[in-house]
């Protein structure tokens, strides 16, 4: 099979990874791609977002399956456009995708599914915003509705941080038209794990859980990031959290979509709050997350390309699944300054050093005239390395980028201990 994965990130390249290992794919491309995944596919140069030439290049080229990674071109409908070329792809349509592009509707979805998540309210006035945060007090959760690079929430410690962020939001327009409508959130607590689930439109099969590291900077200081580490599985996630998990958010959530007519065929992305009142949703994504998925998908055991298309084909429930044992780590050497300003185009050296007990995900990298590897963005690479516990796994993981560097890397010294 010839094998499209769009997107060009440290996601990308572990699902390029795997699906390099199955024999059914006999050539695989990535559009954009980075330097790292063009050891394992060949690169195409158009940009995920670009639904048309995505099509027209897929048709062109006789693409038989295409798997849509990022949630942009998937809120945008590529795969309803590839569907519609006759093209099978993995990820959901743009009415199920929604789940993530608006907060507003996941929120109401939830809520008339009685699927547990934090009390909340939508807005689209300023001044009721203002009015709803001052009746309830701080410390209170304000987000963007749509999709914000994973930076339209904020958590606000009083209510004069709560009005600036609404006023940001709604009056500033900081976030363009995703803060035209604002959700407001009661403040939930507890510790934060990820659970990443394949759907068919009808079933669904959970991967281990995990956990991101969304600061920037050791013990969870600093802003937030699109995530500088991750481990799998989360020693929190126990087997009862786990089952109560499946019964009262992920079965839920999939019989909504269908109820709703908008079946959900790709990766749920569960962002959970493990409560004092038990698990409650804190957001849906429409994609595998990242890093998350490096660490996962290190531990997946099966072929990758056949669980694709057994959510194409409403087949999940027959797919063979299996996980490794042990556990997966995997930092995120970034950019120093990001998230908020960096340099790139540095050489990246010492990456041949990194030995075979870990996998270097390349996240922000290019070719360099001479074919070195330079960096090309905020998260450079993930190094990935598995382990019989999850301290192993994080020892394999910092021994494996020791000898790698380029100039003002930074990087946290506590992934899967903070
Ligand atoms: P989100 O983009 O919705 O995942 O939010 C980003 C981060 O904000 C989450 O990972 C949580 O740490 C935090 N957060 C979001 N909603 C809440 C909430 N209702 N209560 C407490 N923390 C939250
Ligand atoms: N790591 C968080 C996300 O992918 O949204």
């Amino acid at each position: 099979m010839k094998v499209l994965v769009v997107g060009g990130g440290g996601r990308e390249h572990a699902i390029c990874w795997k699906l390099a290992q199955s024999p059914k794919v006999t050539k695989l491309y990535c559009a954009p791609g980075n330097a790292g995944i063009a050891q394992t596919a060949e690169c195409v140069p158009i940009k995920a977002t670009d639904v048309d030439e995505m099509v027209r290049w897929a048709k062109a080229n006789a693409i038989d399956f295409v798997m849509v990674a990022p949630d942009d071109p998937l809120a945008l409908g590529m795969v309803d456009a590839l569907e519609a070329a006759g093209i099978p792809a993995f990820g959901p349509r743009k009415n199920a995708a929604i789940i993530e592009a608006s907060k507003a509707f996941s929120k109401g979805l939830m809520k008339k599914y009685h699927i547990p998540t934090a009390k909340y309210e939508t807005f689209t006035e300023l001044e009721k915003a203002l009015a709803y945060i001052r009746a309830q007090g701080a410390p209170i959760v304000v987000k963007a509705d749509g999709l914000a690079l994973g930076k339209g929430v904020v958590v606000a410690a009083t209510v004069e941080e709560a009005e600036t962020a609404v006023r940001e939001m709604m009056e500033d327009k900081k976030f363009g038209a995703s803060g035209s409508t604002v959700v407001i959130e009661e403040c939930m607590t507890g510790p934060e794990v990820t659970v990443l689930a394949f759907c068919d439109g009808e079933h669904l099969v959970c991967m281990p859980s995990s956990q991101d590291h969304k600061r920037a900077y050791d013990g969870n200081q600093g802003p937030n990031t699109g995530g500088m580490g991750a481990f799998s599985p989360s020693p929190n996630y126990t087997p009862e959290v786990a089952e109560t998990c499946m019964r009262e958010i992920f079965l839920p959530t999939v019989a909504a979509l269908k109820a709703e007519g908008r079946p959900f065929q790709g990766v749920i992305y569960f962002g959970l709050m493990l409560t004092p009142k038990g698990p409650r949703v804190v957001e849906y994504n429409a994609r595998f997350g990242d890093p998350e998925t490096q660490a996962v998908l290190s531990l997946l055991d099966s072929d990758l390309m056949d669980i694709f298309q057994a959510c194409v084909d409403g087949t999940l429930d027959k797919a063979d699944i299996r996980w490794k044992s042990g556990a997966a780590c995997c930092l995120v050497l970034a950019s120093g300054g990001y998230p908020v300003k960096y340099q790139s185009g540095f050489p990246i050296s010492g990456l041949e050093g990194a030995g075979t007990s870990a996998v270097v995900f390349h996240a922000g990298t290019k070719a360099g005239e001479g074919g070195e590897i330079l960096t090309a963005g905020g998260r450079v690479l993930g190094v990935t390395a598995l382990g019989d516990t999850l301290e192993r796994a994080i020892a394999n993981a910092y021994a494996a980028a020791k000898p790698i560097s380029f100039q003002d890397m930074h990087f946290r010294t506590d992934i899967g201990r903070a």
